[in-house]
């Protein structure tokens, strides 16, 4: 079972178990896109991309996450691409965007033509198989992989030195905390949808949050005020299960330049 399968699962069972019984659940989903957006904006900045004026693309917009990751960026971005299977859902989302924020978003089922366009790309499908292969990219381009499995082949880091892949929704925890649980990251360091949990508890919002498949943007910025509140933030950017530093970044950024020039 993919992981989209599972957090639906998840998802669906959180709700029953709100419902049935006096515990309060979230599938930490908020905070998941929170840091996602945060981590890929913070890497196109690295990479030199102004917001404004980069053409930004969300494949799988029509998700549960995808969807939200779309509204919120439309706030910040002049140039986006919803990028899906379904026409229909893919038109009402545009829809919505420019009632909400007078964005006319672009729409296309075609996610090789977006790629090909694209300086930021938020990816987040529940497909099987990697859907983006290294031929797909443009140079410089950042690519925020928030899908599991991941939608990013891993062909890309090993053909690919002039593009930036990034993992997003990881969290540095404050304090001195111990999981006693190895998540394959380094100390006091978490996946965000579990940190959704730790921040809820730490406001003392005993109350479930993110339940079901319809995020909402309200409770995205609230979960990402409050954790910056208690001290959570970006634990680095990661890519391909590494850190990858900002020295790092700065050679793709350069082998961008030596390529067009
Ligand atoms: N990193 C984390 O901490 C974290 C946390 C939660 C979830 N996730 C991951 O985030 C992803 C999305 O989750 P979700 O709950 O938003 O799922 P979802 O609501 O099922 O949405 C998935 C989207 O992907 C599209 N899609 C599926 N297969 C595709 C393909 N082969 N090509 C193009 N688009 C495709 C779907 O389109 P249709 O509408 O046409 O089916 C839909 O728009 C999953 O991979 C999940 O595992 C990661």
């Amino acid at each position: 079972m993919g992981l989209g399968a599972f957090t639906k699962i998840v998802g669906d069972a959180g709700i029953t178990v709100a419902k049935n019984l006096n515990i309060p659940v979230t599938t930490g989903n908020s905070y998941t896109v929170a840091t996602a957006l945060e981590s890929a904006k913070r890497a196109a900045s690295l990479m030199g991309h102004n917001l404004k004026t980069i053409q930004v693309a969300v494949i799988g917009a029509t998700g549960s996450i995808g969807s939200v990751c779309a509204l919120s960026l439309s706030r910040d971005v002049k140039n986006l691409i919803l990028v899906g299977r379904n026409e229909t859902k893919l038109n009402l989302l545009a829809d919505r965007i420019m009632y909400e924020t007078g964005l006319a978003a672009e729409v296309t089922s075609n996610v090789k033509k977006a790629l090909r366009k694209s300086d930021l790309v938020i990816t987040v499908t529940s497909a099987l198989d990697t859907i983006i292969e290294p031929e797909d990219l443009k140079p410089g381009a950042v690519v925020c992989d928030v899908a599991r499995p991941r939608d990013v082949s891993k062909r890309v880091v090993e053909e690919r030195n002039d593009v930036l892949v990034i993992e997003g929704s990881i969290v540095e925890v404050p304090g001195d905390v111990k999981f006693n649980f190895n998540f394959g990251f380094p100390p006091k360091t978490a996946y965000a949808c579990m940190a959704e949990t730790m921040i809820l508890a730490l406001e003392g919002r005993l109350e479930s949050y993110t339940l079901g498949r319809e995020l909402t943007l309200r409770q995205v910025d609230e979960i990402h005020k409050l954790g910056q509140k208690h001290g959570f933030k970006l634990a680095g950017l990661r890519s391909f299960e590494k850190p990858i530093s900002e020295e790092e970044i700065n050679l793709i950024k350069q082998r961008v330049i030596i390529k067009v020039s």
